[in-house]
C-alpha cells in the first residue's frame, strides 16, 4: 500500500465529524467542555440548559457548529417536546447537575435526598427514555455520574445513592439497548461553576484539601472529564463501562 493511500483505521479521521451530538447540561462546566471537544471534531453539537443567556454565552465560547436550546430536564413535557421535533441523534451526553442530597447521613433530610433524586436521577432517566427513538444504532449515550457512587466518602451516602443508581443502570442498558452503546464517566471533584455557590475562601480551602489527598495532587479540570466522555462516545468498541476520572481520588487507601 502506498504511503498516501487512505487507511480506514487512521486515527486522523474523526468518527465524530458531521455526527449529531446532544449535550444536555452543555451551558457550563463539564458539559460545556465536552461540547467544545465534539465541536472541534467537526460534529454538529446541540447544547441544552435552563437559562438562555448561559446557553448563548456557552455557544459563543465553544464556537463551531453549535446550537443552543432551552430545555428544563426536570419538566417531562419540555423534554418530550424537545426530542419529538428533533430528528436523529448520534451521541447523547447527559451532564445535568443536581444540587441536593449531600451531607452527613444522620442529619440528612429525606426530603432533601428525594430532591436530589429529582434533580439528577430522574432528569437523566427521563431524558434517556425520551431520546431513545432518536438515537441511531451506531450511536452512544454517556452519563456523567460521580465518583462518590463508589468512593466511600463520609457525607456522601445520599450522593452515592443517586449516582450509584444511575451507574447501576449502565451494564443492563448496554446489553438491552445494543448495539447502541451506553457508558458513564464518574468524575471526582472538578473545578466547575457548580462550586460557585461556595464562598471563595471556603472553596479554595476545600479544593486544596481534596487536591492534597488526591494521588495527582489536585482537583480536576472540566476538559479532563470531557476528554474521557469524548473518548467513550468516539470509540465504537466500548460499552457498559463506568470510567473514573478522579485523579485517583477514589482509590482505596487501606484505612
Ligand atoms: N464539578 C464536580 O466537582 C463534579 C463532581 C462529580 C460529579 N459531577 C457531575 O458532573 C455533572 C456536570 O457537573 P458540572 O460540575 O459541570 O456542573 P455545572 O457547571 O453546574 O453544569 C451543569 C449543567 O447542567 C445544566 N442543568 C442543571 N440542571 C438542569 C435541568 N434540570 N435541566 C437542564 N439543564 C440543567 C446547567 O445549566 P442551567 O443550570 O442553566 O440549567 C449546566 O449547563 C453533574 O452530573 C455533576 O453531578 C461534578
Amino acid at each position: 500500500m502506498s504511503s498516501t493511500a487512505k487507511n480506514p483505521a487512521s486515527p486522523v479521521a474523526s468518527p465524530l465529524e458531521g455526527r449529531r451530538v446532544v449535550v444536555m447540561g452543555g451551558s457550563s462546566g463539564i458539559g460545556e467542555a465536552t461540547a467544545a471537544f465534539f465541536a472541534a471534531d467537526g460534529a454538529e453539537v446541540v447544547i441544552t440548559g435552563r437559562d438562555q443567556g448561559r446557553l448563548d454565552a456557552a455557544a459563543a465560547r465553544i464556537g463551531g457548529k453549535v446550537s443552543a436550546y432551552r430545555v428544563d430536564a426536570g419538566d417531562p413535557e419540555a423534554v418530550d417536546a424537545f426530542f419529538a421535533g428533533f430528528g436523529a441523534v448520534d451521541h447523547l451526553i447527559l451532564a445535568l447537575s443536581g444540587a441536593k442530597g449531600g451531607g452527613p447521613f444522620a442529619e440528612l433530610d429525606l426530603a432533601d435526598l428525594a430532591a436530589g433524586f429529582d434533580g439528577k436521577f430522574w432528569p437523566h432517566v427521563r431524558v434517556l427514555k425520551a431520546a431513545l427513538p432518536t438515537l441511531g444504532r451506531d450511536g452512544s449515550v454517556t452519563l456523567v455520574t460521580a465518583a462518590s457512587a463508589h468512593a466511600a466518602l463520609p457525607g456522601t451516602a445520599g450522593l452515592a445513592a443517586i449516582n450509584g443508581a444511575l451507574q447501576a443502570m449502565v451494564p443492563p442498558l448496554a446489553v438491552e439497548l445494543a448495539p447502541l452503546r451506553v457508558n458513564a464517566v464518574a468524575p471526582g471533584l472538578v473545578d466547575t461553576p457548580w462550586w460557585d455557590g461556595v464562598p471563595d475562601e471556603q472553596r479554595k480551602a476545600l479544593f486544596e484539601k481534596v487536591g492534597a489527598a488526591t494521588p495527582v495532587g489536585r482537583v480536576g479540570r472540566p476538559e479532563e472529564v470531557a476528554r474521557a466522555i469524548h473518548m467513550l462516545a468516539a470509540n465504537g468498541f466500548i460499552t457498559g463501562v463506568v470510567l473514573d476520572a478522579t485523579g485517583g481520588a477514589n482509590l482505596a487507601t487501606g484505612r
